[in-house]
């Protein structure tokens, strides 16, 4: 980074001020507590634009909330409600970016969502509009993120959409020059949103291009989209989750890989490929932000976005992302590594017809482990012993999810 010469004399100067004060006045115990780290585990949540997309009101999303407390999914750790694009209007003289009818009153709404014990997030990008062709942040990052925090937002998701054009027209034919613009921009919202007094959440959603986890993190970026936008349907989450694999190492507390939001109860996946999807997020550390119709989500749907086990694998507090360690024809093996020295492992059945790949046999010492190993699967409930060599039947789409308390 180069720091321009009036902000070299600022931190100069202070440093200065700093020594002096030190050595006139009695050193004052610092009682500082030490600030918490925003997104310390991956963001959880919902955020309307999987099921609502353009039509998203300010009732929708007061019901999001209420339906968050009343299926447990708030007592299961989902927190943020998240609007995604489509509440916005347009800017006054003052370059005050107003709300559009659907959203009359974003501060009652804020307020509303935290009555309820929860956090809300909002939306906006980079360029001049957003995805959706709303009004966006472009010149305007300071003065937004400040309306935000005004409104008491917790977190902002940051889509690029029209800064593509913004850099095209700057650096025509300069990947190198239009990557430095785009990182820049992202930058500016980053430090807006550093100074505008609120901790808020900051989520980059640019599709995962130009390796975002290379440099998100260094610009306050707490999640950054690591793939094009999910579908609800399984070779979207397939393609997703084989992208994946490499990125491991970005990851961890405050700073999160974003394989996108969760489309369990979406579309038309089976509810093996819900449980898949939603094992798989876990597995990689991801936010889980829900994106189903909360008020009329199936018991078994429900089952699936509360299992507390999984959940506890994602929410894991060391951050470990976890591993594709080893493939046999269509079955993968994922491990991750979890606090306490637990360990979850996911098998999954990515092939097209039932028993595709059998029979498949577990390979422990490709996991690094050494005779039977005890565990749990978190979607029976049921004790299970693990051993090398075993025959493991899968069905299509399907996973086996297990944590071992004490791998050996
Ligand atoms: C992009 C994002 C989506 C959603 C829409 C809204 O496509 O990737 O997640 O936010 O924009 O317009």
């Amino acid at each position: 980074m180069r720091i321009s010469a009036p902000l070299l004399f600022a931190v100069i100067g202070f440093t200065t001020l700093t020594a002096a004060a030190q050595t006139t006045a009695a050193p004052a115990k610092a009682h500082h507590a030490p600030t918490p780290i925003l997104a310390a585990t991956p963001p959880m949540g919902w955020n309307s634009w999987n099921f609502f997309a353009d039509k998203v009101t300010d009732k929708d999303i007061r019901n999001a909330a209420d339906q968050m407390v009343s299926t447990g999914m708030k007592d299961a750790g989902y927190v943020y409600v998240n609007i995604d694009d489509t509440w916005e209007a347009e800017r006054d003289a003052n370059g005050v970016l107003h709300t559009n009818s659907r959203f009359p009153d974003m501060k009652a709404l804020a307020d509303y969502v935290h009555s309820k014990g929860l956090k809300i997030g909002i939306y906006s990008g980079p360029g001049p509009k957003t995805c959706g062709g709303f009004t966006a942040s472009l010149d305007h990052e300071v003065q937004d993120a400040q309306l935000y925090a005004s409104w008491g937002i917790d977190y902002l998701k940051y889509d690029m959409c029209s800064f593509g054009d913004v850099m095209a027209a700057k650096a025509p034919n300069d990947n190198a020059g239009q990557m430095r613009l785009m990182i820049a921009a992202y930058t500016k919202m980053g430090n807006a949103l550093k100074s505008s007094g609120r901790p808020i959440v900051f989520s980059l959603c640019q599709y995962g291009v130009d390796a975002p986890w290379e440099w998100a993190p260094a610009i306050g970026g707490n999640l950054w989209r690591s793939t094009g936008d999910v579908q609800p349907n399984w070779d979207s989450i397939y393609d997703i989750i084989s992208e994946q694999a490499g990125l491991a190492k970005y990851a961890g507390p405050g700073h999160w890989n974003d394989p996108d939001m969760l489309e369990v109860g979406n579309g038309d996946l089976t509810l093996a490929e819900n449980r898949t999807h939603f094992s798989m997020w876990a597995m990689l550390a991801a936010p889980l932000l829900a994106g189903n119709d909360l008020p009329n989500m199936k018991p078994a749907i429900k089952d699936i976005l509360t299992n507390k086990d999984v959940i506890a694998i994602d929410q894991d507090k060391l951050g470990h992302e976890g591993t594709r360690v080893y493939a046999d024809g269509e079955l993968e093996v994922w491990a991750r590594h979890l606090s306490g020295g637990a360990m979850a492992i996911a098998v999954l059945d990515l092939g097209e017809s039932r028993y595709s790949t059998h029979p498949f046999h577990l390979s422990l010492a490709k996991l690094g482990l050494h005779g039977p190993q005890m565990g749990k699967n978190l979607w029976t409930g049921k004790d299970v012993t693990l051993t090398d060599g075993m025959p493991i039947e899968i069905e299509s789409h399907d996973v086996l999810l297990v944590r071992i308390a004490s791998p050996k």
